[in-house]
């Protein structure tokens, strides 16, 4: 879908990397922005770049802190407020190789790469399912098929790995189970959902990789632009209207890892929803 005007699109952490590149090819192509992100002063910069690139002015910031279940429930609210139409939301955001616990004590990668947004979506999928037909676009990564199960109590923990990767991976296939159980709760002509892997970016995920390290590792790497290509697919391609609760990887379908059983997907949603009450 090449003219998106009259659409409106969420993207989470959206004043870098894959999320700055997915929310400026959405207002390159007309449509509605709201770039949800953690900093105003990171982000109005963004915001004024690609309104002067797009010409598109209807790009805007909502305080989002994923880490911060007070702050999720409080950008909904500012969002729901506005009475307009939401047509798809990108869940984006996220840490990687970072350790510690969010305000409410979950485990880092799990509280804002899974729980908050999963209170975000479940927030807003009212909605969503207003704006029919509507669209819940998650950025996993291939991590995900390191997990091979959830530790329930470990995620009301800090981070308990030296290098946080374990962690990310789960919270990764959280990404691939909440998909896929968005699915089977909601029909696909009201709200579909995809999970995605944007391949390997050069972004700012691997701040915390030595310096030196750095710029060589990039050699290897995509652009942010090459890793958005897969989100914008899954936000616009007409191609998968009706199809929900899929995997992609260079906009092709891919089968997740085993681990994303319907039972752990059912418990992860069970409980993700006890802790975000
Ligand atoms: N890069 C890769 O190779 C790769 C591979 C597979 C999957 N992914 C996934 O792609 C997505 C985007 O990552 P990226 O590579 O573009 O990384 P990035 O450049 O580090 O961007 C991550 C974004 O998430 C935001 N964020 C972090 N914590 C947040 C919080 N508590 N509340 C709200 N926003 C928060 C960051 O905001 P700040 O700028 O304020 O920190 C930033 O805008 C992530 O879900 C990541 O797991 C990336």
């Amino acid at each position: 879908m090449d003219d998106l005007g009259g659409y409106r699109f969420l993207v989470t952490g959206a004043n870098t990397g894959i999320g700055r590149a997915t929310a400026h090819a959405l207002a390159a192509r007309g449509g509605r922005v709201v770039l949800a992100c953690r900093s105003e002063a990171r982000t109005t910069p963004v915001i004024d770049a690609i309104r002067e690139d797009t010409g598109n002015d209807a790009v805007e910031y909502l305080p989002l802190d994923l880490g911060d279940l007070d702050s999720v429930r409080t950008a909904a609210a500012t969002l729901l407020d506005r009475a307009e139409p939401l047509h798809v939301l990108v869940n984006n955001a996220g840490v990687g190789g970072q350790r510690g616990q969010t305000t409410q004590g979950f485990e880092l990668q799990f509280g804002v790469n899974h729980l908050g947004h999963f209170l975000l979506t479940t927030l807003l999928l009212d909605r969503l399912r207003e704006s029919a037909p509507a669209r819940i676009v998650n950025v996993s990564s291939d991590a995900h098929y390191r997990a091979r199960h959830i530790d329930f109590a470990a995620l009301q923990q800090a981070t308990a790995s030296v290098s946080g990767t374990r962690e990310y991976g789960v919270s990764k296939l959280c990404n691939v189970l909440f998909t896929q159980e968005l699915a089977r709760r909601i029909p696909p002509d009201e709200v579909s959902a995809y999970a995605l892997h944007p391949g390997v970016i050069a972004s700012d995920i691997w701040r915390r990789i030595p310096w030196p390290a750095r710029p060589v590792i990039k050699l290897v790497m995509k652009s942010p632009e090459e890793g958005a290509a897969t989100s914008l697919y899954c936000a616009t391609a007409p191609v998968l209207d009706g199809v929900s609760g899929r995997y992609y990887v260079n906009c092709d379908e891919r089968t997740p890892s085993s681990a994303a059983t319907e039972e752990l997907g059912g418990e992860l949603w069970q409980r993700s929803d006890d802790w975000t009450r």
